[in-house]
């Protein structure tokens, strides 16, 4: 037996800011990072609640990639508020911390239901309706997962305007992993009809306006379909997992510190061709594997079919690495220039040991051996 839920309330459009005045809460903390506050974006936050009368503080600690003695600190600031409810502000680090910092707290002094209110401002994680979080262990160079139901945010607000502001490069990045997430819900062991309902609709989106919201970033039509279509890739992948691709990026980001949408973009053509293994089909191999008619499926939604569905699967690699070309994402590790070989060679073992223990590898289509996974991050070197 399957089950698919939606626990979070989405909020979505022009003013969608305007729900902070409508909730019942008269104490709130709110969880987000320095740059949020520097930048004056929180206003578009406080402003609302500050006309209805709600009382609030503020837990700006926040850092990529969420250290545990960060979220500690907010566990103690959270049991000495004591708020009604939390609202996060910010890219999935302060939603991820948030959501650990309610889930730690609570474990040691449950005085309480605290709704979790999330407030993306980034257009990417879809962590605002996910029952995951990531945390880092940096003596340990390893990110931890947390999952579990009740990290699920109780509602979300998804307005463009937050998002404006988003520079191209980290554009391109989120929405590449808005991209990954949900081809990698398709493809998945779990996937099933509901989750491919709602990737399909955010591989439609990114197909037509990730380019236009890389372009121009005060293009507000782009901005909010992109708002939308990462909740919508969230909403898939909290009811598949991921695969592959991720399980190998979040090693990236661990050891080499790639931006995670960057590391899942560049890891994207090797991932499909070897889920698909299209490079060893051939006329005496007619058979293909699996994920090869769900890739087929994703490219004809962008427009991309051909006369067989090889030909598909290897236009839809094609359109993936134009993407990066457009939107100035590296193709490869020695195109960033910033790590060398040998650095990168010598950490190669380690990384495929643990992209294989990494948890979104379990629900990846084609079962990958230590060899495949080091194949494809030698390949992904130059
Ligand atoms: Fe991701």
């Amino acid at each position: 037996m399957k089950s698919f839920e939606i626990k979070t309330k989405i909020f979505f459009g022009e003013q969608a800011l305007d729900h902070l005045k409508d909730i019942p809460y008269r104490k709130v903390l709110i969880i987000t990072d320095p740059f949020v506050v520097q930048s004056g974006m929180i206003q578009m936050i406080t402003n609302p609640m500050e006309e209805a009368g709600i009382t609030y503080d503020l837990f700006k600690e926040v850092v990529p990639d969420p250290p545990i003695d960060k979220i500690s600190l907010g566990v103690k600031k959270m049991l000495t508020y004591k708020p009604e409810a939390i609202v996060a502000v910010g890219g999935g680090s302060a939603i991820d911390s948030s959501k650990a910092i309610r889930e730690f707290a609570l474990q040691i002094e449950n005085y309480g239901e605290v709704p979790l209110i999330a407030i993306p401002t980034t257009s990417g994680t879809g962590s605002e309706v996910t029952s995951f979080a990531v945390v880092s262990d940096r003596a340990a160079e390893r990110k931890v997962p947390l999952v579990s139901k009740s990290l699920t945010p109780e509602e979300t607000i998804l307005d463009a305007e937050l998002v404006k502001s988003v520079p191209p490069a980290i554009t391109a990045d989120t929405g590449m992993d808005v991209f990954t997430h949900a081809l990698e819900a398709c493809v998945s062991t779990e996937r099933n009809e509901f989750a491919t309902a709602l990737a399909e609709k955010a591989i439609e989106i990114c197909g037509v306006f990730l380019l236009r919201a890389y372009l121009d970033g005060n293009d507000t039509h782009a901005r909010q379909k992109m708002h939308v279509a990462s909740c919508l890739a969230g909403l898939a992948f909290n009811s598949t997992s991921l695969g592959l691709n991720h399980g190998m990026a979040h090693q990236l980001g661990a050891i080499f510190h790639i931006p995670h949408g960057r590391a899942n973009a560049m890891l994207l053509p090797h991932i499909i061709e070897f889920n698909s293994d299209i490079n060893k089909h051939s006329k005496s191999r007619p058979e293909y594997l699996p994920a090869v008619k769900k890739y087929a499926t994703v490219a004809q939604i962008l427009g991309l079919s051909s006369y067989n569905k090889i030909m598909t699967v290897r236009s839809l690699v094609n359109w993936v690495q134009f993407m990066l070309k457009e939107m100035d994402i590296p193709l490869s590790i020695s195109q960033m220039g910033t790590i060398t070989q040998k650095e990168y060679m010598e950490k190669i073992d380690d990384m495929a040991e643990a992209a294989l223990l990494d948890s979104c590898t379990a629900t990846n289509p084609r079962k990958a051996t230590k060899e495949d996974v080091i194949k494809i991050y030698k390949e992904l070197w130059d």
